[in-house]
C-alpha cells in the first residue's frame, strides 16, 4: 500500500552505520530521481554520491542532522542534490520532488533517510571540491534505521511540540496536524 510507504518514510536520525549502502543502491535511487517530474523537464539536477566512510565523515561535518547521532549511528551513505547552473539558474521545488522519490525508494528497500536543508554549503563545496557550476540544493542521508517512530496528532500547536520528541525508550514521536485542519474552505 502506498500509504504504508509514506507512513514508514520518517526522517531518520539514528542509523546502523555498520550496515553499508552500496553505490549500486544509490544509483537505483538516483534512477527514481531521474524519472521524476521536473519543471519544464529541464532536468537540471545532478547527484553526488557518497558511501565510503571518509567521504561520509566529511559530509556529516557539514550538515545539521537533528539529534546529533554519535559515530556508529550516523548515515551509511549520502546523496547530495546539486543544481547545475549551466542548465538552469533556479531549481524551484525540483530538489524536494527528487528527494522524496529517492527516500520512498530507500524505504521500499528496507532503508531509511532524511532530507537535510541545514547545510554549511560553502564548507561542503570546498571540502568535496565540487565545481563552481553546481549549487548544493539538499543532502539526503541514507542508511538502515536504528529508530522507531510513532505518529501523533498535534495538540498544543506550539513550536516545541511541532518539532517532535524522543521518549525515554528512544522512540521518536512525530506530531502531524489533523486532516480537517489542512483544508481551506
Ligand atoms: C525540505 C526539508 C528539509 C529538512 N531539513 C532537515 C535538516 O536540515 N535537518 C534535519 O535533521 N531534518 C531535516 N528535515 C526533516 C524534518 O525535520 C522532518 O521532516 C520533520 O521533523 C517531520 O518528521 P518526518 O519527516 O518523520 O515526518 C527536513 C525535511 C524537509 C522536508
Amino acid at each position: 500500500m502506498f500509504k504504508d510507504l509514506i507512513m514508514k518514510n520518517r526522517s531518520v536520525r539514528k542509523y546502523h552505520q555498520n550496515v553499508p549502502v552500496s553505490r549500486e543502491t544509490l544509483m537505483e535511487l538516483v534512477d527514481l530521481a531521474r524519472l521524476s517530474g521536473s519543471a519544464g523537464n529541464r532536468q537540471s539536477l545532478k547527484f553526488l554520491l557518497s558511501w565510503e566512510p571518509e567521504k561520509n565523515a566529511t559530509i556529516f561535518k557539514h550538515i545539521g542532522l537533528a539529534g546529533q547521532p554519535q559515530e556508529g549511528e550516523r548515515p551509511s551513505a549520502y546523496i547530495i542534490i546539486l543544481g547545475d547552473t549551466e542548465i538552469a539558474k533556479e531549481f524551484g521545488v525540483d530538489p524536494g520532488i527528487v528527494a522524496q522519490s529517492m527516500l520512498l525508494g530507500a524505504v521500499e528497500k528496507g532503508l531509511g533517510g532524511c532530507m537535510i536543508a541545514m547545510i554549511n554549503r560553502k564548507g561542503l563545496h570546498i571540502a568535496l571540491n565540487i565545481p563552481a557550476r553546481y549549487e548544493i540544493c539538499l543532502v539526503v542521508c541514507i542508511g538502515k534505521p536504528k529508530e522507531t517512530f510513532v505518529i501523533e496528532t498535534v495538540q498544543k500547536k506550539d513550536d516545541l511540540e511541532i518539532r517532535g520528541w524522543w521518549d525515554e525508550r528512544g522512540v521518536r514521536h512525530i506530531p502531524k496536524r489533523k486532516l480537517e485542519e489542512l483544508i481551506v474552505e
